[in-house]
């Protein structure tokens, strides 16, 4: 299965994606994930995207696309993927589509409210990633993973600021993806705004009917 998480800032595509990369045993590739690690590593990568991604703009789709081309290149990709958080503009899904044969695009729904309630208590760990929601998802003890004792941070996108910006990015740039896909009968809606383990339910028995 070669899969799209496709939906707005906050709408649970990472959450989802890591428990679905688990339970079906196949990678979980987030273009976010990887532009922060390398901010973190301070790569040229990283000191090229820092200001962009922090105030909530899109990376250029040529650096963008050969991210994602490379990653896709590593074998554990060669037997199904879930990509989070790419394609974002219809440049990114054309050159996709010359690339691999995707299964299916799942086209996380939720509201704007609900959106900046989720990513204003969104708290990541700093060592291994692991998402949290200070009401949603606490952590055991405030402020460290329970799964490996690192300590939990703030995203800087993550201020009201970026995340109006992020909101009318995504309207702007990626929504279209969502006719995009739709016209190419590959789009199944999926309602984002139960608990994360209904989501992840409802997906599973989605994808198992594939
Ligand atoms: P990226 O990291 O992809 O950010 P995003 O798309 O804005 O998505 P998020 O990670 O914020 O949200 P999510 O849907 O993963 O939600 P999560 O599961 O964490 O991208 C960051 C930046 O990188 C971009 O702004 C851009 O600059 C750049 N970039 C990335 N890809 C790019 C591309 N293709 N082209 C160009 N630039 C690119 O959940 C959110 C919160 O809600 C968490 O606290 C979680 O615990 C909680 N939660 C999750 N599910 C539920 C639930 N069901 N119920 C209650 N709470 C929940
Ligand atoms: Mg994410």
């Amino acid at each position: 299965m070669n899969l799209i998480f496709l939906g707005p800032p906050g709408a649970g595509k990472g959450t989802a994606a890591a428990r679905v990369a688990e339970e079906f045993g196949m990678p979980h590739i987030s273009t976010g994930d990887l532009f922060r690690a390398a901010i973190k590593n301070e790569t040229e990568l990283g000191l090229q995207v820092k200001a962009i991604t922090e105030k909530g703009d899109l990376v250029p789709d040529s650096l963008t696309i050969e991210l994602v081309n490379d990653r896709l290149k590593d074998g554990d990709a060669a037997n199904g993927f879930i990509l989070d958080g790419f394609p974002r503009t219809i440049p990114q899904a054309e050159a996709l589509e010359t690339a691999s044969k995707i299964t299916r695009v799942l086209n996380f729904k939720l509201d704007d409210e609900e959106i900046i309630e989720r990513l204003s208590g969104r708290r990541v760990c700093r060592s291994c990633g692991k998402g949290y929601h200070v009401h949603f998802m606490p952590p055991k003890k405030p402020g460290i993973c329970d799964v490996c004792g690192g300590e939990l941070y703030t995203r800087k996108d993550d201020s009201i600021e970026s995340i109006k910006n992020r909101l009318s990015v995504y309207a702007e740039q990626t929504e279209p993806l969502i006719e995009f896909y739709r016209s190419r009968d590959l789009l199944s809606d999926v309602d984002a705004k139960p608990s994360a383990e209904r989501v992840f339910d409802s997906l599973k028995a989605m994808l198992e009917a594939l």
